[in-house]
């Protein structure tokens, strides 16, 4: 487990423990479907985010995963139904989301601290000094400090993933929608993955929603699993329920 004591600025967030809402609703879907030619993909999903939960998106491939996070992101939109999405309750203005997709959009003939450093954002930070500060925490509690000087192109999968996630947590998002970030990683390394979300989540009050294959690993996390099956959303609870 991570030192959660760490140097991160303490943002204003919901109470409770971590992954919980208590923020009010983000998103809501309404009888949202999504259909590709001949493949239904999402099948009238009913579906409420609170601010501050850390949700898992399980199923099989197939399943519509990747297709609900980008209904949630906002690179696919429903054939029906609504989704109404952060910046669209007034209430819930300027919330930023950040997105990592399965295929990570790194830059390959960069290093790793370089593509790092493309996420430095004078508005966000004080300085450059606050923002190599987050950025040298995130990269010790994922154990790649000491790679960073690697072009990402000679990367294991598992250094991008890390890479493309300390990326993503560096532009200070409200709400992180990431596809399969541990695909790569071991169980250690995942839960390493879940230490920084969890960190984010209490300190930052980040929402996190995170597809995963991995419904075993899962089972020792906290926060909220959504089930789909076959385009349905069959589960949504925080109980294990296999
Ligand atoms: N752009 C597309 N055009 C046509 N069919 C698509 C498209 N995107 C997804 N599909 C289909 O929709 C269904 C759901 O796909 P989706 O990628 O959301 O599943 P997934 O749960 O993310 O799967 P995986 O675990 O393999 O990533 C699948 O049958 C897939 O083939
Ligand atoms: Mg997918």
């Amino acid at each position: 487990m991570v030192n959660l004591n760490t140097s991160l600025n303490q943002k204003n967030v919901s109470k409770g423990p971590p992954g919980t809402s208590g923020g009010g609703p983000i998103f809501y879907c309404e009888d949202v479907s999504v259909q590709f030619d001949e493949t239904r993909a999402l099948k009238n999903i009913q579906l409420t985010i609170e601010r501050g939960e850390i949700i898992f998106v399980t199923g099989a491939s197939g399943a519509g995963k990747t297709t609900l996070l980008k209904v949630l992101s906002g690179v696919q939109e429903p054939t029906s139904g609504k989704v109404i999405r952060p910046n669209a309750i007034s209430a819930k203005k300027n919330l930023y989301i950040s997105n990592v997709f399965q295929d990570l959009r790194l830059m390959g003939r960069y290093t790793c601290e370089e593509n790092l450093m493309f996420a430095y954002d004078s508005a966000i930070y004080k300085d450059k000094n606050e923002f190599v500060q987050d950025m040298h925490e995130l990269c010790r509690i994922l154990g790649i400090k000491d790679r960073l000087n690697l072009k990402i192109n000679l990367a294991n999968g598992g250094l991008q993933q890390k890479v493309a996630i300390v990326r993503s947590l560096l532009t200070r998002p409200d709400i992180l929608i990431a596809d399969e970030p541990t695909s790569s990683l071991d169980s250690d390394n995942t839960r390493r993955m879940f230490d920084v979300f969890n960190l984010y989540n209490a300190k930052r009050g980040l929402t996190v929603v995170w597809a995963t294959h991995n419904k075993e690993l899962i089972k020792s996390f906290t926060g909220r699993i959504i089930h789909l099956d076959n385009g349905r959303l069959v589960y949504s609870g925080h109980a294990c329920f296999i």
